[in-house]
């Protein structure tokens, strides 16, 4: 990496930061496409991120990636916000404009549609009810994203279903609320299966669904990437199911952020998933 006097400057806050992949990411797509830029990790303590948002533009930063914890006080801080940000309820991208004002936009809706539609050619959640397990940040990004791609209905599951209810009052269009109890049965006629829990992942507890009822040209999406292969997409791939898996929609949801910043649209390849995927 040559760094000029000119170099764009950008970075991931959050806190703690260090496990974060983004620099790694950004890192190696500067190389690949020969971008005079820098992209840090900037761990910053919750009673200092106003003091650094705003610090941004006048430190020459063209924007910022935003991770936890800090992604709903963007989106009550940035100047403007895109209106699909406003209705996740988080920004994860922030960009510096001309004027130095802050643009807060969402791209984990972008990167999960673009990680299945490069995972599954042809993939449309038009194609029938989608079943979303899970009721955090990450599911109402992924229910907006299928909202937008025409999902004709939702059944949204949580383990605290007032959570689940609150989700689908604030994003509305068709979302059935279901117990969690019942997530094998609500599998019946499904064309999309999406965990955005944390269950399955190395180091929580296991994800316990049966997807017997689950049609075997249902497209099952994980957010899940450690491990790689969660039990879920390994039990719906030995089905036949066709799965993605959650470090697509981590490459991709970086992909705008980058070319909003650094003036490339960035592709994913085998290559990059190989080299940020190792754990
Ligand atoms: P994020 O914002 O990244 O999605 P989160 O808000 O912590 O993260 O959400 C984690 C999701 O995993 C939630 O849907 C959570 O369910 P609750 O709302 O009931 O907490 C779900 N989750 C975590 N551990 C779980 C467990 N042991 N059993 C069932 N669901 C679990």
């Amino acid at each position: 990496m040559i760094l000029s006097g000119h170099a764009r400057l950008a970075g991931v806050i959050g806190w703690p930061v260090g496990h974060s992949r983004s620099p790694r990411l950004h890192g190696y797509w500067l190389d690949k496409y020969g971008v005079d830029g820098a992209y840090l990790p900037l761990a910053v303590q919750p009673g200092h991120f106003e003091q650094v948002l705003r610090a941004l533009p006048h430190m020459g930063f063209a924007g910022a990636n935003v991770t936890v914890p800090h992604k709903e006080a963007a989106l009550a801080l940035a100047d403007h916000v895109e209106p699909l940000a406003r209705r996740i309820g988080a920004v994860n991208t922030l960009l510096v404009r001309p004027d130095g004002s802050l643009e807060g936009r969402n791209t984990d809706a972008f990167g999960f549609l673009e990680n299945l539609r490069h995972g599954c050619p042809g993939f449309s959640a038009s194609a029938g009810p989608a079943v979303v397990l899970g009721a955090g940040g990450a599911a109402r990004a992924v229910i907006a994203a299928l909202q937008d791609d025409g999902v004709p209905a939702i059944r949204l599951l949580n383990r605290t279903a007032e959570r689940a209810r609150q989700v689908a009052d604030e994003l509305g269009g068709g979302i059935e609320v279901v117990p969690w109890d019942e997530r094998a049965e609500v599998l019946e006629g499904a064309a999309t299966l999406v965990n955005t829990t944390t269950l399955g992942m190395t180091g929580q507890a296991p994800l316990v669904v049966d997807l017997r009822l689950l049609p075997v040209d249902a497209v099952v999406a994980d957010i899940v990437y450690v491990p790689l292969e969660t039990d879920l997409l390994a039990a719906a791939r030995h089905r036949g199911n066709r799965t993605v898996d959650g470090l697509g929609m981590l490459l991709h949801q970086a992909r705008p952020g980058f070319a909003a910043w650094f003036g490339v649209m960035p592709d994913v390849t085998e290559e990059l998933r190989t080299f940020v995927g190792g754990t």
